[in-house]
């Protein structure tokens, strides 16, 4: 923790970095998802335990159906475990109520949707704003022009949605996941409709974040052209995890 670190390891930004990995951040123990329809349970997600650390950049692959979106919902503070626990930042979200829980959701967890979710009127500016406005932010402009430089969307600030390619719709999308300064960041298909040249540079832009700021990143991913881009994988099948493999993250060239 950089708590204890010592001045000259302060210095070292490999040594923090190792710090910051060994640091857990979300820790999922034996939770299973089970939704109900009128007499029929669909086991969404069945027995499932993994630890992320702060810092880690990980997708998330399997088929249709295999539970990566009940998984994400669940991570996300989106939607509650039938069993088992989910720890954030250490604290025990699975017992919390409905009102802590988006409390938590707000504070800590950025989304970012396939289908990117802006509202059509407004300009990049303000959809990005918007979260600030329903939490009592201050210094909201320097948080709004911050996020879209992140993005490199400076210049398209004042653009409505149809005015912007669906690469920059995304960064509008990662943008507004940012303002707000999450602990985490989950992106459910970022790059679900795109052409693969504005994936990739979607893909630049999460990537720089994490090894810029130790933001901690969990991507939903079908394509492996996605996912080499992540320094872990965990594949899901059935609602149970099949494979959880460390790698060398490939570096994003545009
Ligand atoms: N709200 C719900 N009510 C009932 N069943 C659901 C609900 N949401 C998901 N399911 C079921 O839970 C299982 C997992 O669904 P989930 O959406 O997590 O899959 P996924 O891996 O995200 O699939 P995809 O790649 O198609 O997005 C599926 O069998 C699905 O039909
Ligand atoms: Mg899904």
């Amino acid at each position: 923790m950089a708590g204890h670190l010592a001045v000259e390891d302060v210095l070292r930004p490999d040594r923090l970095r190792i710090e910051l990995l060994d640091n857990p951040i979300i820790k999922i123990e034996d939770v299973t998802k089970i939704y109900k329809l009128g007499n029929i349970e669909v086991v969404a997600l069945n027995n499932v335990s993994f630890t992320i650390n702060r810092g880690e950049i990980i997708s998330i692959m399997g088929p249709s159906g295999s539970g990566k979106s009940t998984l994400m919902n669940i991570l996300g503070c989106l939607d509650i475990t039938s069993a088992g626990n989910y720890y954030l930042e250490g604290l025990n979200v699975s017992a919390m109520k409905d009102n802590q829980l988006a409390e938590i959701r707000n504070k800590k967890v950025g989304f970012v949707f396939q289908t990117y979710n802006l509202l059509p009127r407004s300009t990049a500016w303000s959809n990005v704003e918007l979260p600030l406005l329903y939490s009592n932010a201050s210094n909201i402009k320097l948080k709004v022009s911050t996020a879209l430089s992140q993005v490199g969307l400076t210049d398209r600030a004042h653009h409505k949605p149809t005015e912007l390619s669906g690469g920059q719709q995304q960064r509008v999308g990662i943008a507004r996941a940012l303002v707000k300064n999450p602990s985490i960041l989950l992106a459910d298909e970022p790059t679900g409709n795109l052409d693969s040249e504005s994936g990739n540079e979607i893909m630049k832009i999460i990537q720089n974040l994490n090894r810029e700021t130790g933001l901690t990143v969990i991507i939903v991913t079908h394509e492996t052209s996605i996912a080499k881009y992540t320094d872990r994988i965990i594949s899901v099948l059935d609602g149970s995890i099949v494979s959880d493999i460390r790698q060398k993250a490939a570096t994003v060239t545009t």
